[in-house]
């Protein structure tokens, strides 16, 4: 029996402007534009491999070494998106294996925690359909897989790309114009850094999907912030991007930390993802900015307690000088290439 494999990694990304609400929930259309940051492939990725061959009957899935099948709608619709290209390869040459009507086998292993609002549901879906796509050698662009990734997990269309990534909402009601593009390749901005401060690993108590089904029925907030504050502000921080605006870009990201935890909160009953080691993280870091004088370090949290800090290495030893004076190093997590380090909660105390 010949059987066929290829594997793929892909990188977490972090939203510095937040998606968060669905206008479609199968096609998993968001009510507004996003933009992230995607990390080193060294530090937070997913590595999947997927196989196929005539003698398998039906798609299977294993998630960190444990057998899950394809239970999942979402699973479900990339695959078949994926057979569906495969498909008309297979009719414009029939000299091609016919993958399209096999099984296709695959194992998925996530370097960091699943579910801890740690963006695994983006790597793992970008994973997922990268390494389908090589499997099935598929000619799409990447702007094109990425809207099956995004059937997926909404976030993982933008871990296709590295660097500054867009996820642009679109409007056609088919998702046709939902899709991820490039900002900025990664060597746009050399200095620029991302500390992750694990502050819990726990799976988090409302999953993103549920999270945010339940702000878009009952947060009026939320209403304010995808009319009135989003789309300027995609705007805006393309442009500081574009520009290596430090400033700008971090007092941005903080703000559409906050603005999302917001609507959580307005989110009936409401939604906590941030805790009192968090908001310890924020106040610390704001007061850093204010005794320099100007913005060199900005937190982000998604849907869970985990910091992410991004600075310019120039800065590097004030910014986590200061963290780790404030928190303990949990000895086990290495530490990589100054992009990734892991914290505990832990009592902070400053002035
Ligand atoms: P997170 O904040 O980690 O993205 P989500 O609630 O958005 O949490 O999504 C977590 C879900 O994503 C998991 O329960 C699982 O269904 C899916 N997922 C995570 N990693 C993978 C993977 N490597 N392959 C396939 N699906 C994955
Ligand atoms: C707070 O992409 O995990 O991380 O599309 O339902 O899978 P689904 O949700 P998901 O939500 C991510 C929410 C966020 C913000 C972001 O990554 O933009
Ligand atoms: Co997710």
């Amino acid at each position: 029996m010949t059987v066929y494999t290829a594997s793929a990694t892909a990188p977490v990304n972090i939203a510095t402007l937040k998606y968060w609400g669905k206008r479609d929930k199968t096609l998993n259309l968001p009510t507004n534009s996003s933009i992230s940051v995607t990390l080193d492939q060294q530090d937070l990725r997913t590595l999947t491999s997927a196989a196929t061959s005539a003698d398998f009957k039906k798609d299977n899935l294993w998630l960190n070494g444990k057998e899950e099948g394809i239970k999942g709608e979402r699973t479900i619709a990339c695959l078949k998106d994926l057979k569906k290209l495969r498909k008309e390869l297979e009719d414009s040459d029939s000299s091609l294996p016919k993958f399209s009507e096999w099984g296709v086998h695959i194992v998925s292993e996530n370097n960091f925690p699943t579910a801890a609002g740690l963006a695994s549901s983006a790597a793992g879906f970008a994973a997922l359909v990268s390494a389908i796509a090589k499997l099935y050698k598929l000619p799409q662009s990447m702007s094109e897989i990425s809207k099956i990734a995004r059937k997926g997990s909404g976030s993982a269309c933008r871990s296709l790309f590295g660097g500054y990534v867009a996820w642009e909402m679109g409007d056609a009601a088919d998702g046709s114009d939902s899709k991820a593009v490039e900002v900025a390749p990664v060597d746009h901005w050399p200095s620029m850094k991302a500390a992750i401060l694990v502050v819990s690993d726990d799976k988090k108590d409302t999953p993103s999907t549920t999270g945010m089904q339940s702000t878009v029925a009952t947060s009026d907030l939320f209403q304010y912030r995808i009319k009135d504050v989003v789309p300027k502000r995609f705007e805006e921080m393309k442009q500081a991007i574009q520009e290596r605006n430090f400033e700008v870009f971090g007092d941005l990201t903080m703000k559409d930390s906050n603005s999302f935890h917001a609507v959580c909160l307005d989110t009936v009953p409401p939604i906590f993802y941030l805790n009192d080691t968090s908001k310890k993280i924020i106040k610390l870091i704001h007061k850093l900015n204010e005794q320099e004088g100007k913005i060199i370090a900005a937190y982000t949290f998604d849907a869970g307690p985990n910091a992410v800090v991004y600075y310019e290495e120039q800065n590097e030893n004030k910014v986590l000088g200061l963290i780790h004076k404030y928190f303990h190093q949990v000895p086990g997590w290495e530490k990589v290439a100054n992009t990734k380090s892991n914290f505990v909660d832990s009592d902070i105390e400053f002035d």
